[in-house]
This record gives structure tokens, C-alpha cells and sequence, in this order.
């Protein structure tokens, strides 16, 4: 890969555009595949595979690409659960200048190859994000892939902003499992403003997505709805009702809280109410009566993988629910220094779903920990859900580590309290030698500064007085 990299110089480059009339092969994402263009374009017409989503951004792409390229534009859909009609999105496809649409509903494979080992991992982004759309990228990309080698096409398109952490994670995927794949960034490369992407659909005659007034750029499938944009992106303002979509507002849900009774099977969600569902059918059940409480709504400032803070509004109401009914079970059947040491791989797995590496040998590896982990995590989970908020009310396992005989301070009481006594004695040596050898046991000459020096003790008036003013 890297002597074609330097193979394919400046001066190749440019025979490239002027052979096939690519006017921008300079921003073709990795250099090497430049020359794979070239070949493609070469032939009597070169296919591309399309991510299509039916939007404006993407519908312009369909025309770009082959007036830029010269390509035979496939465009596919890789359907995760985002309610989108069929139909209307093959139609706009077709009218926009496809030569082929390629819709795949590829939402159970996502439920059990992807939403299954983040949901083993309890997997919250910054404590808080559920990952739903970072788990969608790499199946996206693999589905992409397969189609390229069917269709024998020669690149991939994306209409990912140049901003995101999900153009990272479709072009890592996508090179990871065919390293010989061209990627073309659209939006990246065209430098069209909002409203020359605009003009450039009109002079075309693209159909232009009716704007239902939504400012929000929205991203959904089964796992949940990520908003940002427009009012959301002054970080001091509350979210309005209308960036919410899948979640009632808290005030305004039921008055009687509902209790769901969640029973797993090793880790695995698998009935919901005494009902044997299939994952996808329990997950978007679980949405629904989630939302309808409220629940699974996220406000979240997040650390993208590109170096920038966003401020992102999610709802995921079936994966909160899901990932603290898991996390609880975990609880309740597994020793503590396996849930302490687990958490710590749960997190890198996590940050590894979310940095794009879903197929790098270190995620298969914390994987296979983590499932090594939930062979006794089977057992039910009640949670109530009330006015947004969800708890777990009652646990039931047959591999409970809990034994009440141990835990009661009753008459039925089995602990030992006379062990008790030397236990203490031991666990606490370490801390009477050390008190013995120092005078002052532990150091706490920070403790000075535990408070903003300036300050008088337990007055918060000056910084009130220094904090900006809000708007
Ligand atoms: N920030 C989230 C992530 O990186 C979601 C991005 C979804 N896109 C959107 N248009 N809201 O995974």
C-alpha cells in the first residue's frame, strides 16, 4: 500500500485528471487511490457505491459524481431502522441520475453484531452516549463493501461533513476490509456552499427534499436519534420540544408509572414482559414504551474524535433502559473485582466503537473478555418508568451472588460477625504501620488550596460576581 503511495506522484495526478477528466483528484481521500480511479475510468464506465440517504447532500452527489467522474452511480441505502419509505427513496435515487438503488434492511444483523456486544460492554460514551450512530458506521461500511465487490465498482462515496467523527469511521472500515477501495468525501471535496448545492440541484432538475422546517441534522436508527445543529448549538440553551422526536416530554407523560420486566439470557435480552421477543422487536418495543415515559432523553457536550466539543441531543430510550437493566444484572451475578476490572474494559471498548475501530484487533480482543464475562449474567430485571426517569426496582437470578442469609440483619443472619474482628485486624495493618513509622500519617499540605484562594471560607459571592453573564 505504501510504495503505491509513493508511486502515485504530483505528476500522476495530474495525467489522472486529464485523462479521465477528474477535475479533483487531489482531494481523493488516500493518494493510492488515485490510480485505482484512473483504472476504473478507464473502462467503459466505472461504477461507484453511494452511502444514500435521500437527502439533499447526497442526492446532489448522485449527479456530481458522474459529471466529476464519469461514474455509473449505485446508489444504497443501508436501512438500520431509520423509518424511511422505500419507494420514495428509490424514486429520488432514479430521478437524481442513478443507475442502480440497492436498499438493505440490515437491521437484525445490527441488533445482534453490533447494538448486542456494545449493550455486554453497558456501553455510554463519556458516561453518557449510547453509541448509536457510532455502532451503525461499521456495519454501513462492511455492507458498502460487499456491495462494491458485487457490483465490481472501483470506489466508495460518502456525503459525511469534513467535521465528524463519522467520516472517520466509514473510510477506517471501509479501508480496513478492502484496502483497495477508493473513497471519495463528496461534501468534503465539492466546496459547494449550502446554497450553490442548492442552485447545482435546480440546474440538474434533483428533486429537493421538502424541508419540513427542521434546522436539526438528525441521524436515528433502532439503537436511537442523535439532533444537533441550529438552536442546540448554544450550549446554554434547553433543548425545545422540537428536537425531540421518539420521547414525549417528561411533564407531559403518564401519571401511572410502567413496570417492564426484562429477562436475559448470558447478557442477552431475549423476553420483555414474559414475551419472547427477537432483538430488533424488543428493542423497538422497549423504545416505544420508553419514549412514552420520557425516558432516554441525553443532553450531551461530547469530545468528538476530530478534536472539537459538539453539543449533541440524543434519545435512546430502549438503550438506557437495556444498559442499566445489563449493568444491574451484572451486579447481581458477577464477583466485584470482575465487574471493577470489566468497567475499565468496557470503557476502551466503548471509546473504541466510538473512534472508528470497530474492526481493529484490540476490539475483538476486549470482546472476547467481555463475553468470557457473561456466561452467569442471566436472570430478570423489573424497572419502573416514570416522568423520564428509569429504575431498577427488583432483580431475580438463579446465579445471584446476593444471599440474603449473608446480607439479613435478622434472626436468619448466616455471617460469621466473629470473623469480623480479625479481619479487621489484618485489613487495616498496613495503615497502623504507617501511622507508626511517620509522624504526620498522610501529607495534606494541598488541603490549603481545596478552596479558590481568593475567597473567604464557604463565601461563593466573588466567583458569582466573576462569572460571565449569561444571555
Ligand atoms: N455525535 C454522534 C457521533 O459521533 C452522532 C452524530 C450523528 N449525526 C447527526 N447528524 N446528529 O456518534
Amino acid at each position: 500500500m505504501s510504495n503505491m503511495t509513493n508511486a502515485v506522484n504530483a505528476a500522476e495526478a495530474v495525467n489522472v485528471i486529464n485523462a479521465t477528466k477528474v477535475t479533483n483528484a487531489a482531494n481523493v481521500t488516500n493518494a493510492a487511490n488515485v490510480s485505482n480511479i484512473h483504472k476504473a475510468a478507464c473502462e467503459s464506465k466505472p461504477k461507484v457505491v453511494l452511502a444514500y440517504s435521500g437527502g439533499l447532500d447526497t442526492s446532489v452527489a448522485v449527479k456530481w459524481l458522474q459529471e466529476h467522474y464519469g461514474f455509473d452511480v449505485i446508489a444504497c441505502c443501508i436501512d438500520l431502522g431509520e423509518t424511511k419509505d422505500h419507494k420514495l427513496l428509490e424514486e429520488r435515487a432514479a430521478r437524481a441520475g442513478a443507475a442502480k438503488t440497492i436498499i438493505i434492511d440490515a437491521k437484525a444483523e445490527f441488533a445482534h453484531e453490533y447494538i448486542l456486544p456494545a449493550l455486554k460492554a453497558n456501553a455510554l460514551y463519556e458516561g453518557k452516549y449510547p453509541l448509536s450512530t457510532s455502532l451503525g458506521r461499521p456495519l454501513i461500511a462492511k455492507k458498502l463493501v460487499e456491495i462494491a465487490k458485487q457490483e465490481g465498482a472501483a470506489a466508495i462515496a460518502h456525503g459525511c461533513t469534513g467535521k465528524g467523527n463519522d467520516q472517520v469511521r466509514l473510510e477506517v472500515g471501509i479501508s480496513s476490509l478492502a484496502p483497495e477501495l477508493a473513497i471519495i468525501g463528496v461534501i468534503r471535496d465539492w466546496g459547494m456552499s449550502r446554497e450553490e448545492e442548492i442552485q447545482y440541484a435546480e440546474a440538474h432538475g434533483i428533486p429537493i427534499p421538502v424541508k419540513k422546517d427542521n434546522p436539526f441534522s438528525i441521524d436515528a436508527n433502532i439503537w436511537g436519534r442523535a439532533c444537533e445543529g441550529g438552536v442546540l448549538e448554544d450550549a446554554g440553551v434547553e433543548p425545545p420540544e422540537a428536537a425531540f422526536s421518539l420521547t414525549k416530554a417528561p411533564a407531559e407523560s403518564p401519571d401511572e408509572p410502567e413496570y417492564v420486566d426484562i429477562e436475559f439470557i448470558q447478557g442477552c435480552p431475549v423476553q420483555l414482559n414474559g414475551q419472547a421477543m427477537d432483538l430488533v422487536a424488543l428493542i423497538e418495543t422497549l423504545n416505544e414504551i420508553g419514549g412514552r415515559h420520557g425516558v432516554g432523553r441525553i443532553d450531551h457536550i461530547e469530545s468528538r474524535l476530530v478534536g472539537i466539543k459538539s453539543r449533541e441531543i440524543y434519545e435512546n430510550p430502549a438503550a438506557v433502559i437495556l444498559i442499566n437493566a445489563h449493568k444491574e444484572l451484572e451486579h447481581f451475578t458477577l464477583p466485584r473485582d470482575v465487574t471493577e476490572f470489566k468497567a475499565i474494559i468496557d470503557q476502551r471498548f466503548t471509546q473504541m466503537i466510538y473512534d472508528g475501530l470497530w474492526f481493529s484487533p484490540l476490539t475483538a480482543a476486549l470482546q472476547a473478555f467481555i463475553q468470557q464475562t457473561q456466561h452467569h449474567v442471566t436472570g430478570k430485571i423489573r424497572v419502573k418508568l416514570y416522568k423520564g426517569s428509569q429504575t431498577v426496582v427488583g432483580r431475580w437470578s438463579d446465579y445471584s451472588l446476593y444471599q440474603r442469609g449473608l446480607a439479613t440483619y435478622s434472626m436468619e443472619n448466616t455471617f460469621d460477625h466473629n470473623a469480623a474482628v480479625g479481619f479487621i485486624k489484618l485489613w487495616g495493618l498496613p495503615s497502623q504501620v504507617y501511622a507508626a513509622a511517620h509522624k504526620h500519617p498522610v501529607d495534606r499540605s494541598w488541603r490549603d488550596h481545596t478552596w479558590p484562594n481568593h475567597l473567604q471560607q464557604n463565601s461563593g459571592e466573588d466567583v458569582l460576581l466573576n462569572l460571565p453573564k449569561s444571555s
